[in-house]
């Protein structure tokens, strides 16, 4: 059966000593942790190595925030999978909203990205969504569909079972607005039906698809009681581990 994932995504925040303590603090929370939930992190990438280090032996998963989709190579500032898998990292993000909107990402460099971490081994989790324009005309099931297709329909069904989906609307990211639990179902929904439309039934029953946007500890045990919904992407509230640890609790 898929499983529940609660993953903190960093972003572009904490330095050294922050970062250090956050890991430490979840270190130990994690050792007591009872949620029925498996926990990652996506800290920034110079911290990545630090969190296996920091999380060894715990069952935290460690992924980087991007990847590159080449092997290896004159690519300045990226980072390969080959790297990740070197330091025994879990996977990528792959496709966040902020990586299209201020990196020109689209689907067709998510599609490449995920071949070459299942091709290593990795978890990508693969985020998609809609943007605010496009949920107000109307369009959000279509460039969803649009967005899964080209993404992640290249794939085997034995791939595509090993790949985790973020749903995550634009307008709900960092914004304090959140889709209602009913809205964010309805969309995981029509993205397990696709899934299973093309690949099985079973194989769409197996792939956890996670929700972003605003999560809080106040709304995550309402989000995550939808059917479809295995969790979440949280940004914002996964640097306090307070609120992280009480968005986890919401399992
Ligand atoms: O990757 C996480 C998402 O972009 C959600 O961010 O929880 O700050 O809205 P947020």
């Amino acid at each position: 059966m898929r499983k529940n994932i609660v993953a903190g995504n960093w972003k572009m925040n904490l330095d050294l000593t922050e970062a250090q303590q956050l890991m430490t603090q979840l270190l130990s929370y994690s050792n007591n942790n009872k949620s029925n939930c498996e926990i990652y992190i996506a800290p920034p990438s110079i911290y990545t190595m630090m969190a296996k280090d920091l999380l060894d032996g715990s069952s935290i998963g460690v992924f980087s925030q991007d990847v590159s989709e080449f092997e290896s190579g004159a690519y300045t500032g990226e980072i390969s999978g080959k790297m990740l898998q070197s330091i025994s990292a879990n996977g990528s993000l792959v496709a966040h909203s902020e990586r299209r909107q201020y990196h020109g990402e689209t689907d067709s460099h998510a599609n490449r990205k995920v071949k070459m971490l299942l091709d290593l081994g990795l978890t990508p989790i693969y985020c998609n969504g809609e943007t605010l324009e496009q949920r107000k005309a109307g369009q959000h099931f279509e460039v969803v569909k649009n967005q899964t297709e080209v993404a992640l329909f290249t794939l085997s069904a034995e791939e595509i079972k090993k790949v985790v989906i973020a749903y995550e609307p634009v307008w709900a990211i960092g914004t304090g607005e959140t889709a209602s639990p009913e809205q964010a179902q309805e969309i995981h929904a029509h993205i397990r039906s696709l899934i299973a439309a093309k690949y099985g039934q079973d194989v769409a029953d197996e792939i956890s698809i996670l929700y972003g946007g605003s999560v809080k500890p106040d709304n995550a045990k309402e989000i995550f009681s939808k059917p479809d919904i295995d969790g979440g992407l949280i940004g914002g509230a996964a640097l306090k581990i307070g609120d992280f640890s009480k968005i986890i609790e919401g399992f």
